[in-house]
């Protein structure tokens, strides 16, 4: 069997806490609701299948309420763990530990997709565009929302010499190990590229700052944000796009499986709690209703 191509690096969450470290009762209700604000804006009410990448612990998951199935796909099994004690073991929500470099899915299987707050950590932006243009249906919204390099504190900082970086040129800038930020123009070129028509772009965060957010009370401030993503002024650490799949894929919204070999493709027989391989026999564990294609099981 030919060795499989070596993958970018990944930004490991495994064990990390990011639930308790970056969101539960650390001043970021604010940061939280501007991004609903804006998903609820951008995101179809309906759909039949929806794909999250990079899901985390769900913090988003009930935004997809009007989904009939959503997976919550990410890298670490800790944070699907801990999802799935919150949000169950029915078949609407699928948990599945994988690479986002290599969707264990069948081609045209999601009419929805989001990820958010992922592609920041993503090394190759073009290689996960691909896999995620691959597994969804024509015409599937693809909300994608992504760190804006091109934001007004960059701006100022590099205006007075305290930035090294340009925020205005376009190439990626990884300003901390696998921390990338992105001009809106570069993220639109690498959509289209990928097979995507871009829709619609909304800046996000406005008032992420301390003393702001700190002084003044958080409806307001993200009752402002909601208006001014109204604006299209692209200065604000986030942006959310909404962009639907071009060209031809298949609809496979109601095949008996989604999953494929992540590794070559072929479709999977579930033999009790394993995934095998009908063609190249990788296998692959179910452990405790998560599915798990991080790496195929030894002999
Ligand atoms: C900052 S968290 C965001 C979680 C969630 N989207 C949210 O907004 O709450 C980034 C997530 O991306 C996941 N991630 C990073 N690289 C990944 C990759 N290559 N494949 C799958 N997930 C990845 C991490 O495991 C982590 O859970």
């Amino acid at each position: 069997m030919p060795k499989p191509e070596p993958r970018p690096r990944i930004c490991d969450y495994e064990g990390s806490n990011y639930r308790t470290d970056f969101w539960e009762g650390k001043g970021r209700n604010y940061e939280d609701r501007v991004e609903r604000i804006a998903l609820r804006r951008l995101l179809p009410e309906h759909g039949r299948r929806l794909l999250e990448v990079g899901a985390g612990f769900g913090r988003l998951t009930h935004e997809y309420d009007g989904y009939e199935q959503v997976v919550l796909m990410d890298y670490s099994f800790s944070q699907l763990r801990y999802a799935q004690e919150h949000l169950g073991t029915s078949g609407r929500f699928v948990y599945v530990a994988a690479d986002a470099y290599q969707l264990p899915f069948r081609d045209g299987v999601f009419d929805g997709t989001t990820i958010i707050r992922v592609i920041h950590h993503i090394a190759d932006v073009p290689a996960v565009l691909k896999q995620v243009r691959r597994v969804m249906t024509s015409n599937g919204v693809f909300i994608l929302e992504y760190a804006n390099k091109r934001n007004l504190k960059a701006l100022l900082r590099y205006s007075r010499r305290q930035q090294s970086w340009d925020p205005n040129s376009l190439e990626p800038v990884e300003f901390v190990e696998l921390n990338f930020d992105f001009h809106p123009d570069y993220m639109r070129a690498q959509l289209v590229n990928a097979g995507f028509a871009l829709q619609r772009s909304i800046p996000v965060s406005f008032f992420r700052v301390p003393l702001l957010k700190n002084r003044l009370p958080t409806g307001l401030l993200a009752g402002l944000d909601g208006l001014l993503q109204l604006t299209g002024l692209h200065y604000t650490p986030s942006v959310f796009t909404r962009n639907a799949a071009v060209g031809y894929s298949p609809n496979n919204l109601e095949a008996p499986s989604i999953f494929v070999c992540p590794q070559c493709g072929a479709d999977l027989s579930q033999v009790d709690d394993t995934m095998v391989c009908d063609s190249c026999d990788q296998r692959w564990a179910i452990r405790d209703g998560i599915y798990d294609f991080k790496a195929p099981l030894d002999d």
